[in-house]
């Protein structure tokens, strides 16, 4: 057990698929329009996946780009943070890490919706301070459009698929690109606003007839969007004054794209002004667990995102599950 050793981002990648859909497209099938996305969600176009790509194909192309990124292309474990696996056993970890060459090394799935990228990092950090591996490949991808009812005008406008990967390495909570402390929660008393029903074990033990709408991504847009913001806030505020910083001290802050509204809620609450927010909401849309990587990602290779600068990361999914994290941002290549 080497404890105190701190994970630190060495690299960082990313991927969406080569398909654009607009706003117009997607009224050409739903009872929709682009001008109530476009102010109801800030999305105005977003990346999906084609018939047969699955998240394990999204998460190799990530984290090829993260190991690139971080100039080794061997790590000790890979964490894969996905709602959308590409069967329901075993793992899909463990196929990516084959397909990336990186052998027989421990690699699990993490299950935390939208939340996923930071409780992917509690655990590559876990692993980290527990001696288990020296550097963690962290991938967190969605093909969320495969468990969404393309009839459903409330989810479909929303919801995209991606990649995002970072590599982390054991260093010391002094230098830069550590993770700082992440707080991390979940309400299961509110599960119910963010599911799909069936096809788990309580459906499946039931004798019940299965409602064929049950297989698909359901949410209750309001209440998850009241919920959003109030855990968003106050998980911001506590990891930035765990790290000792005052929220004027945030240089970049970087929510899950939920929704152009709820980020803009969030980083009103908490005094950050619009020129530290990154977004990239309007192009990509709501890609789940892959959000906030993707949005690093993009923002690093853009210069955005600079070393040096101190980053505030939140995120809130189904579970209910929410978490926020600081980062000193370390000197990345992007590839
Ligand atoms: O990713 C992690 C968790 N997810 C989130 O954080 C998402 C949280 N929720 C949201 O982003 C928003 O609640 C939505 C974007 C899902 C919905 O926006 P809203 O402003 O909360 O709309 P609403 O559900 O209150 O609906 C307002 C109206 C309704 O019509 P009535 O009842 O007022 O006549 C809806 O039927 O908008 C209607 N509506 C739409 N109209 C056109 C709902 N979806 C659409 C649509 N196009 N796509």
């Amino acid at each position: 057990m080497s404890a105190g050793r701190a994970a630190v981002v060495a690299g960082i990648g990313s991927y969406v698929p080569p398909n654009l859909v607009t706003n117009d497209d997607l009224t050409a099938r739903l009872d929709t329009s682009d001008a109530w996305i476009r102010s109801r969600t800030g999305i105005a176009e977003r990346y999906v996946v084609s018939p047969g790509t699955s998240t394990g194909d999204l998460a190799v192309e990530a984290g090829l780009r993260a190991l690139k990124s971080a100039g080794d292309e061997r790590v000790g474990a890979v964490v894969l943070a996905t709602t959308t696996p590409d069967q329901p056993c075993p793992g899909t970890a463990p196929q990516v890490a084959a397909r990336l060459g990186l052998g027989q090394v421990p690699a699990f799935d993490v299950a935390a919706v939208c939340s996923g990228f930071l409780y992917g990092l509690a655990s590559a950090a876990g692993l980290i301070a527990a001696g288990v591996a020296d550097s963690v490949l962290l991938i967190a991808a969605d093909a969320f459009t495969t468990i969404v009812n393309p009839g459903d005008r409330t989810t479909a406008v929303i919801f995209a698929d991606g990649a995002g990967a970072v590599v982390l390495r054991a260093g010391s909570a002094a230098e830069r690109g550590a993770i700082g402390p992440l707080v991390l929660g979940s309400d299961g008393e509110l599960s119910h606003l963010i599911t799909v029903p069936a096809g788990g074990s309580r459906q499946r033990s039931s004798d019940r007839p299965v409602d064929p709408e049950d297989h698909y991504f359901q949410m209750l847009g309001r209440d998850t969007y009241r919920h959003a913001v109030e855990r968003m806030t106050a998980a911001s505020a506590e990891a930035a004054e765990r790290a000792g910083w005052s929220l004027d001290d945030v240089d970049r802050f970087a929510a899950h794209q939920a929704n152009a509204r709820i980020l803009d809620a969030v980083s009103d609450r908490l005094g950050i002004p619009e020129e530290r927010r990154l977004s990239n909401i309007a192009r990509v849309g709501n890609t789940g667990a892959a959000s906030l990587p993707l949005l690093l990602a993009e923002a690093t290779a853009d210069g955005t995102l600079r070393a040096g600068h101190r980053v505030l990361l939140t995120a809130f999914g189904g579970g209910l599950s929410w978490g926020a994290a600081t980062v000193d941002w370390p000197e990345l290549q992007t590839i």
